[in-house]
C-alpha cells in the first residue's frame, strides 16, 4: 500500500486541537491553517533534491546548496485547499500555483469538476496537491487523477485530517502518491464527514456559515 506520512511534530498537534475546537473562530482557524501548512510544508519538502551553485561570500567563492530543476507547483483543490497552500506558499515562495474546483455531490458524494488551472511544463515539475480533509477521497482521487495525466515530475498530496476510508480509496487509485496528514480520524459518517473532525473546513475558513 502506499505512503502515508502523519506529522507528529507537537506544534502542529496542538495547533490541530485548537483547530477542532468548536469555539475557534473564523480567524484563528484560519490563521491556524496558515501555521500548520507551513509546519507541514517543511516535512513535505523534506526529500527535495539540491545541487550547488557557485557563489560568492564577501571573503570568498564556495560552491552553495540550491533547490534543483523547475519550480515546484501547489495545487489547491478548490476551496478550502487555499487555506493550506497559502502556508506551503510561505516557505516556497516562488512556487507556481494550479487550482482545481470541484464540488461534492450532496446526494452521491462523488467530485463533480468545475474549473481546472495549471502551471505550463509540468513535466519537469514537483506537485503538491493541497486539500485539509481527505474523507470520502472521492475529489482527491479525482484531482489526482487529472494532475496525473499531465505526467509531473512528482506527486505528493497533503491534507490535514484523514479518514482511514479515505487513505485506503486513495491509495486504490493511486498507490504511488505519499499522503501528508496531521491525523488520521476515527471514521466518516453518514454524510461523508469526518469524525472526531473539525466540521466543513471550508465554511469554517471562510465564515460561510
Ligand atoms: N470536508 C470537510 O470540510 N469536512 C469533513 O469532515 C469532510 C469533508
Amino acid at each position: 500500500m502506499g505512503e502515508v506520512h502523519v506529522i507528529s511534530h507537537p506544534l502542529v498537534q496542538h495547533k490541530l486541537t485548537l483547530m477542532r475546537r468548536k469555539d475557534t473562530p473564523t480567524s484563528g482557524f484560519r490563521q491556524l491553517l496558515e501555521e500548520i501548512g507551513m509546519l507541514m510544508g517543511y516535512e513535505v519538502t523534506r526529500d527535495m533534491p539540491l545541487s550547488t551553485e557557485k557563489i560568492e561570500t564577501p571573503l570568498e567563492e564556495m560552491d552553495a546548496p540550491v533547490l534543483e530543476g523547475k519550480k515546484v507547483v501547489l495545487v489547491s483543490i478548490l476551496r478550502a485547499g487555499d487555506g493550506i497552500l497559502t502556508g506551503v506558499l510561505k516557505l516556497l515562495p516562488s512556487a507556481r500555483i494550479g487550482h482545481i474546483g470541484l464540488y461534492r455531490d450532496p446526494k452521491t458524494l462523488v467530485a463533480v469538476e468545475y474549473y481546472f488551472k495549471i502551471p505550463e511544463e509540468i513535466e519537469d515539475r514537483d506537485v503538491i496537491v493541497c486539500d485539509p480533509m481527505l474523507a470520502t477521497g472521492n475529489s482527491a482521487i479525482a484531482a489526482v487523477e487529472r494532475l496525473a495525466e499531465l505526467k509531473p515530475k512528482s506527486l505528493k498530496f497533503v491534507c490535514l485530517l484523514a479518514a482511514p476510508e479515505g487513505i485506503a480509496a486513495f491509495h486504490e487509485h493511486h498507490p504511488n502518491v505519499p499522503i501528508y496528514t496531521a491525523s488520521i480520524d476515527r471514521q466518516l459518517n453518514e454524510k461523508g464527514y469526518i469524525l472526531p473532525g473539525l466540521g466543513d473546513a471550508g465554511d469554517r475558513l471562510f465564515g460561510t456559515k
